[in-house]
């Protein structure tokens, strides 16, 4: 069944995505925002953003300003916060566009100061605390002579937050030690009447195995799309990954014995062998590597020789009556078989973060309601 008119494609369930987020709200009793940066995780960050406020989200994250002004260019309307970086140069914009920023250091905060005083109007921001992560935030230290300062000024500061560096693995102890940090600082700061509205913390894993990190809001990425933050975290039924990776066999040969397949002849047919192309590369954020499987005809086949830019080969002997326009899955379901992006990430030694957000710009996503 002709579905579409390309050759490779990825399948995106919004009404996945919009069900996971109503489950994780129903899961922790909280707000949520929703982390949808690298272009929702390779999804798609425009009707991604759209099928979490759909289905519950109040607040959508990304890493860059950028991020958050085409959000506000496609009509999303939700709150923003932007969890990396801002450049001082973009706190016209961040203001102007009702964007809030992470505040992640003092010197940078006053240049925040100073462009929103030049400029005019309120900048909405959240400190990061750094806890234990070893990345991006404040310490703790720095922050009741910072909030004095900036209390009365363009800066509002109306959220804290924190994030964890080891939430899917709660036997080492380092979620629960970042949350003492976390919450001594939190209880200073109430004492003094300085503590901001909103605190949060919780990413994907520390939804699963920290409810004592829920705070005010959480903030998931991965489940939201229906995979599972760690191997040690098991995802239910409830959840559905909502992307599939499909092509079509746009060539098929019978090469006799002795023929090398692709770049180096790698892989040299050792009979009669029927050798099918689809249009995949690692252009498209497929991997050049060996041992690779697809679907095709509902079968595992696969993958032989090396991958080019564009195309790859399929050993075809074991699927019936296969033809050129058949359809391949590399992610999801083909009748009783399905490859998940677990699979494909443990075949590529990465996790599936960097499966999906790999994902090339040229790939049509083709998104089901
Ligand atoms: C600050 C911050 N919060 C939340 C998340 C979401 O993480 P996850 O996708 O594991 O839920 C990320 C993602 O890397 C992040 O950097």
């Amino acid at each position: 069944m002709e579905i579409n008119s390309y050759s490779t494609w990825l399948e995106v369930d919004l009404n996945a995505i919009k069900q996971n987020v109503a489950r994780i709200k129903e899961m922790t009793g909280t707000e949520v925002m929703a982390v949808i940066k690298a272009n929702g995780y390779g999804h798609g960050a425009r009707p991604v953003a759209q099928a979490v406020v759909a289905g519950g989200a109040t607040w959508c994250g990304v890493a860059r300003i950028e991020e958050a002004l085409q959000l506000r260019r496609a009509g999303i309307a939700c709150k923003i916060l932007v969890l990396g970086y801002t450049p001082p140069a973009k706190v016209p914009e961040a203001i102007e566009q009702n964007i809030t920023v992470a505040l992640i250091d003092p010197e940078l905060t006053k240049s925040y100061l100073d462009y929103a005083h030049i400029n005019g109007g309120t900048l909405h921001a959240h400190v990061k605390v750094e806890t234990g992560m070893g990345r991006l935030g404040m310490q703790p230290a720095d922050f009741p002579p910072f909030l004095r300062e900036l209390a009365d000024s363009n800066v509002l500061v109306d959220g804290i937050f924190t994030h964890f560096a080891g939430a899917d693995e709660p036997h080492t102890g380092s979620t629960l030690r970042q949350l003492k940090t976390f919450n001594t600082l939190l209880a200073e700061l109430d004492a003094e009447g300085l503590k901001p509205a909103v605190v949060h913390a919780a990413n994907s894993a520390a939804i699963f195995n920290f409810p004592e990190a829920y705070f005010d809001l959480v903030r998931p990425g991965d489940i939201i799309f229906g995979m599972s933050p760690s191997p040690s975290i098991q995802l239910g039924p409830e959840f559905t990954q909502a992307l599939s990776w499909k092509a079509r066999i746009i060539s098929v040969h019978d090469f006799p014995a002795g023929q090398g397949i692709s770049y180096g002849s790698t892989y040299v047919t050792s009979k009669q062998e029927k050798i099918g192309v689809m249009p995949i590369g690692y252009g498209d954020g497929f991997r050049r590597i060996d041992n690779q499987q697809v679907l095709v005809g509902g079968r595992r086949v696969n993958v032989v020789g090396r991958v080019c830019m564009d195309q790859s080969m399929l050993q075809l002997d074991g699927v019936p009556g296969v033809k050129v326009g058949d359809e391949v899955v590399l992610i999801g379901r083909q009748d009783q078989e399905s490859i998940s992006v677990d699979e494909v990430a443990d075949r590529w030694g990465t996790i599936n973060y960097e499966v999906v957000c790999g994902l090339a710009d040229r790939l049509p996503r083709i998104y089901k309601e």
